[in-house]
């Protein structure tokens, strides 16, 4: 058995390795190092994977995300609605732009925006609501999107760890996470489910006004060379970052297929421990795992558990330990109960591609054999 990490991306480079070799010797001999072929082609084959218009390929999600909130032009002091449970990127960067992110609260099985919760937060100078896919399923999308319609906001779907899931609404349509709202953005970081081997992100969108913005925003506000319409920002996706992601997003059907299949084992190992809420699934989406995070029934149980995992060599990690509201740089006074408890409680096993069935076994019987200690 190899050793557990937390994700394993050298295990999947091996076998990838003949394409992505291949792949990057192309960019060498081409040295079209920056917007090379391999980032037009990329980009095409990300906006037709989500049914959606346009990709525009950019530094990493962070930015993506920048980009996509300058490309609304909104108001100074302009209210985004985004969960106060979830990674920092979102509240950064309204924060940067003059923006204020608006926190609401969770589903505390799912994990992903109560919409309800939500509606009590528009003001008159709501804007635009950022549900995050978390950990890998759609926020409730079709709620989210006749909330915005009702009160005329933006949509800006935060995809960076939900890419490939697939969305259905009541009446049967389906769609790509990251293909529903105004314009969605998303990440290419190494662990992501379609990871790169650096940085990269991209905006996703099929309206032809955001995605011509976007896409000069991120070059410097110019369409044409040295012409500069509006302020924008040097965000580019390398070219030998390009040709890995299109390699591996021919796969990343196969790649989730994988993640669910670790999941599965996860589910039916662990379910019946009381003291574990294992992840559940949100009935009108599929859920790419990108994390499998699991709720413990106190927060010293998840201590304790981590670290005897840690001494069996079995790595885990807490997404995400504070709520954004609570951060040094994001602070404000507001409290959300479900974001709190599960800042306490939450715990992600380890999760990724290639999983041996072996490492899958010894996680799950190391965690029955610390429950039947205690019992
Ligand atoms: C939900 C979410 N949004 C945005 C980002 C930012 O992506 P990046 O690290 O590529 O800037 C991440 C990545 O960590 C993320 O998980």
């Amino acid at each position: 058995m190899r050793s557990v990490k937390m994700l394993d991306l050298h295990a999947q480079y091996l076998r990838l390795k003949d394409e992505i070799d291949a792949a990057m010797a192309t960019v060498l001999e081409r040295t079209d190092f920056i917007g090379g072929q391999d980032v037009k082609e990329f980009e095409k084959e990300l906006a037709a994977y989500h049914g959606s218009t346009h990709a525009i390929a950019c530094g990493n999600g962070t930015d993506a995300i920048q980009i996509a909130l300058m490309a609304m032009d909104l108001p100074p002091g302009s209210e985004v609605i985004t969960p106060g449970f979830s990674y920092a990127a979102i509240a950064e960067m309204c924060l940067l732009i003059g923006l204020k992110p608006v926190y609401c609260d969770l589903d505390p099985n799912t994990y992903l925006m109560n919409v309800e919760d939500a509606e009590k937060r528009i003001t008159s100078k709501t804007r635009v609501l950022a549900p995050v896919h978390l950990f890998g399923q759609n926020a409730p999308m079709e709620a989210i999107l006749a909330l915005a319609q009702k009160h005329n906001l933006y949509v800006l779907e935060d995809n960076a760890q939900a890419i490939g899931s697939v969305y259905t609404f009541a009446e049967g349509k389906k769609a790509k996470s990251g293909s529903m709202g105004h314009v969605s953005t998303t990440s290419f970081f190494p662990s992501k489910n379609l990871g790169c081997y650096g940085d990269g992100g991209a905006i996703v969108t099929s309206d032809e006004a955001l995605a011509k913005r976007c896409k000069m925003i991120a070059n410097h506000g110019q369409s044409v060379k040295y012409h500069h319409e509006v302020i924008g920002m040097n965000s580019r996706l390398d070219t030998l970052q390009a040709a890995i992601l299109r390699v591996k997003l021919r796969k990343l059907d196969q790649f989730a297929a994988e993640r669910q299949a670790a999941a599965e084992h996860y589910d039916r190992e662990l379910g019946a421990i009381p003291q574990i809420q294992i992840p559940a699934r949100a009935e009108d989406s599929t859920h790419v795992f990108h994390q499998y995070c699991m709720v413990m029934e106190t927060p010293e149980l998840r201590t304790a558990l981590q670290e005897y995992l840690k001494n069996n060599g079995i790595p885990s990690m807490i997404y995400y330990p504070l709520p954004l509201y609570k951060q040094v740089a994001y602070q404000q006074d507001v409290t959300l109960p479900v974001t709190e408890y599960l800042c306490n409680r939450i715990m992600a096993l380890p999760m990724g591609t290639d999983m041996e069935t072996e490492q899958l076994e010894y996680i799950t019987s190391t965690i029955k054999n610390y429950f039947s200690t205690l019992a």
